[in-house]
């Protein structure tokens, strides 16, 4: 499964530029490294897009189990069928962090315990610190 998948996936726009950073990496190359490691289900946050996809496809790459979660169940669910299009496994949940209910809901949605999370969905407004608006610094 793990052969299809390194054959038919491509790198994100994001981690084809990047290195991972250093703990995922270690993750990312576990079937290099340590062959044995079993394989860690992964819930990522704000994985519907950027750079939560990306690190979405370099571990589901590595033989991990991907729990995508975002906002956004539509965008979540379309990263999980392109990894497990891919090969990799994968499932979809509709995750709001800043709400212990719908933290709550998804983890009783999902199909088995979280090993790893990796807590990447926030936000962030670009523009010049003069213009930037007061009503965005209250998330
Ligand atoms: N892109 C960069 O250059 C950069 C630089 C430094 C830090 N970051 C941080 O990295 C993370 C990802 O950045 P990105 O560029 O991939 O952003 P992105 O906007 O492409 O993706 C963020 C995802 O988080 C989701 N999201 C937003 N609010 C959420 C919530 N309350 N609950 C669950 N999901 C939510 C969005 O739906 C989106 O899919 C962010 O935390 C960002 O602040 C990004």
């Amino acid at each position: 499964m793990l052969a299809r998948y390194r054959r038919r996936s491509r790198p994100s726009s994001y981690f084809g530029t990047k290195p991972l950073p250093a703990t995922l990496a270690k993750l990312a190359t576990k079937t290099a490294t340590a062959p044995d490691t079993p394989m860690r289900s992964i819930l990522i946050t704000g994985a519907a897009s950027g750079i939560g996809a990306g690190i979405g496809h370099a571990l589901a790459a590595a033989g991990h189990h991907i729990i995508v979660s975002d906002l956004a169940l539509d965008g979540a669910g379309a990263v999980a069928a392109e990894i497990r299009a891919a090969g990799g496994s994968a499932e979809a949940v509709a995750l709001d962090v800043t709400s212990d209910e719908s933290v709550a809901a998804a983890l009783a949605a999902i199909s088995r315990p979280v090993e790893v999370l990796v807590n990447n969905a926030g936000l962030q407004h670009v523009s010049p610190l003069e213009e930037f608006p007061l009503a965005k610094w209250d998330l």
